[in-house]
């Protein structure tokens, strides 16, 4: 990127934020493609974000990032996905109704020279979506080199609202990311002095627009940060869409946060501002701490560099914008009225799962890895299993110091209650990622429709890619609940029997099971030949980790067989008293 033009001396008066900037370079605005057939190569590149320096990025026909995939719902589309890298990686559609096999989740790999190609029909609404690699630990590197992309789904409810969609005009995307560089302006993946701001991977950016009505795709990026949206001089704008789809009516705000992955759409009046500038800001400062991007996080255990980041509960500029001559057919107004969201009756819910975050380093802890439900991701292992068309309600409480941005494949959702209460106007639409606070308990409504596939998990996590590459995911399988075979195959993975503790041993030894799923339990120990010798459990229990004390004082030395049956499938392992 070259200098473009140089801010003047007067204009940077009239900033009086803590970190300030120079906008010097236009921003990239992203190539659309659009139709049915897109051909995506995941290629190397380099970008040049400093003057002597070329930085080695990846991106989507191109150096850096992806090109826009313009969608319209309803369409059958053929995606061609093909990496050219030395490195496997995966492209999932985040926010997309698909298929699992079509969602790109760490299962479905694109090894080094091959095309991925899924088809799947568009079935989402009008709104803001993207797209990214999801290897499993190789998230967020493959993020953070560049490969991501917008997706815009069009449909004809949003093509008759009077809204601004000229892309690159006055609908413009913008994707804010923040970089670390080491001292060859190379991107460090994981780094808590991210203190670089790219905006659609510019440095420096300046944006024009059109002195009328503008909307705005924001998306945050990040690979931890929460950004706090607003203009400077207080600017109000309106929110019109989230993550899933447009809200029923514009919000007016003068603040939005963003957590990672979170999308909204917002419209913003520059009509009387022609030949001035404003900056898109973040206002990191009224983050309230335990967020990544606030003053404070936790007692910063963990997090070592957290402190010396100059973003960090600071008011910083993200996006200089000069507002030009006003555009033919302009939009002038903000419209009254959206579309009418009717959201899922708590009447219908089958299933109420809790959904606990922890660290495994103890309540202050804040570098993780943080776990679901006392466990950690295993590609092996399937979390839930939820029959088709299931209504669930997902209870995710914080117990951790540091906020998470939860986020799940498959469905859009809507948040219930924060701490049961009132969720904000605008977090009232369809959404797909929420920011789980610290402590906070959070609530959402969601249904399984569509797809089932008793071979191809989707996934669940924190949107914070380094606590998802940590293990804080968890995968579950939508069934077919009349589908027998596929049930029978994936019982197992409902439960887990681990190795008794000590082994041999003399007289007492732990059994410990997990149960994914509330069953009807039995554990029985056997003798060598097969003679029933006690039945330590016969009830239903809820999920859960157990620890059961086995005592031998009454048994000879020998080998003995334990069998741990849930709903009548079974799994054996062998344990040898000593005497
Ligand atoms: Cu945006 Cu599972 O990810
Ligand atoms: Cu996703
Ligand atoms: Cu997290």
């Amino acid at each position: 990127m070259k200098n473009i033009s140089i801010i003047t001396h007067a204009a940077l008066l009239l900033i009086l934020f803590a970190v300030n900037y120079d906008a010097q370079n236009k921003i990239l605005i992203p190539d659309t493609l659009s139709g049915v057939n897109f051909n995506l190569t995941i290629q190397k590149g380099t970008t040049n974000f400093y003057s002597g320096f070329q930085t080695n990025t990846l991106g989507i026909n191109g150096n850096l990032l992806g090109p826009t995939l313009i969608l319209r719902k309803g369409d059958h589309v053929q995606m061609n996905v093909n990496n050219t890298l030395t490195d496997t990686t995966t492209i999932h559609w985040h926010g997309l109704h698909v298929a699992p096999e079509n969602d790109g989740g760490p299962h479905t790999v694109i090894p080094p020279g091959t095309t991925w190609r899924p088809q799947f029909t568009v079935m989402d609404n009008a709104s803001t979506y993207w797209y990214h690699p999801h290897l499993h630990k190789k998230t967020a590197e493959h993020v953070t080199k560049g490969i991501a992309g917008f997706i815009i789904v069009r449909d004809n409810q949003e093509a008759v609202l009077k809204l601004p969609r000229h892309y690159g005009v006055d609908d413009l995307p913008i994707v804010v990311q923040s970089r670390a560089f080491d001292v060859n302006k190379q991107f460090i993946t994981r780094s808590e002095l991210d203190s670089v701001i790219l905006v659609n991977g510019t440095k420096n950016p300046y944006l024009d627009v059109p002195a009328q009505v503008v909307r705005f795709r924001l998306l945050n990026g990040s690979t931890e940060r929460t950004y706090n949206f607003g203009f400077a001089g207080n600017k109000s704008f309106y929110q019109i869409s989230g993550d899933g789809g447009l809200l029923n009516s514009p919000i007016l705000l003068s603040r939005l946060r963003l957590s990672p992955g979170e999308r909204a759409g917002i419209l913003v009046d520059f009509s009387s501002m022609k030949g001035q500038n404003i900056y898109l800001m973040s206002y990191a400062s009224e983050l309230q701490n335990g967020i990544i991007g606030a003053r404070f996080i936790g007692m910063g255990f963990g997090l070592p560099d957290y402190n010396n980041n100059k973003l960090n509960g600071a008011d910083f500029n993200i996006l200089r914008i000069n507002i030009t001559e006003t555009t033919s057919n302009a939009i002038t107004t903000i419209p009254t009225s959206l579309v009418s969201n009717s959201t899922i009756n708590i009447a219908s819910v089958n299933t109420t799962r809790i959904l606990n975050f922890t660290s495994s380093g103890g309540m202050m802890d804040v570098a993780g890895p943080f776990l679901i439900n006392g466990t950690s991701f295993s590609m092996n292992k399937i979390n839930y299993l939820i029959p088709l068309n299931n209504v669930e309600i997902w209870e995710l409480r914080n117990f951790t110091t540091i906020a998470h941005p939860f986020h799940i494949h498959d469905v859009q959702f809507y948040i219930l209650d924060r701490n049961s209460s009132q969720v904000p106007l605008n977090e009232r639409g369809k959404k797909d990622v929420v920011l789980v606070e610290p402590m906070e308990t959070v609530r959402f409504i969601t249904k399984f429709e569509d797809f089932a596939n008793a071979n191809v998990p989707y996934m669940y996590h924190c949107h914070l890619l380094t606590h998802e590459d940590d293990g804080m995911m968890g995968q579950f399988i939508v069934t077919q609940t009349t589908d027998v075979e596929s049930e029978k195959n994936l019982l197992p993975s409902k439960f887990s029997l681990d190795q008794n503790y000590p082994n041999p041993f003399n007289p007492y030894t732990t059994i410990k099971y997990e149960l994914i799923e509330k069953g009807f339990v039995t554990l029985k120990v056997f003798d060598l030949i097969g003679r029933e010798i006690k039945t330590l459990l016969n009830e239903i229990k809820d999920p859960g980790e157990y620890n059961i004390l086995f005592d031998g004082s009454d048994l000879t030395s020998g080998t003995y067989f334990y069998v741990l049956s849930v709903n009548n499938n079974r799994i054996t392992k062998k344990m040898l008293l000593l005497k």
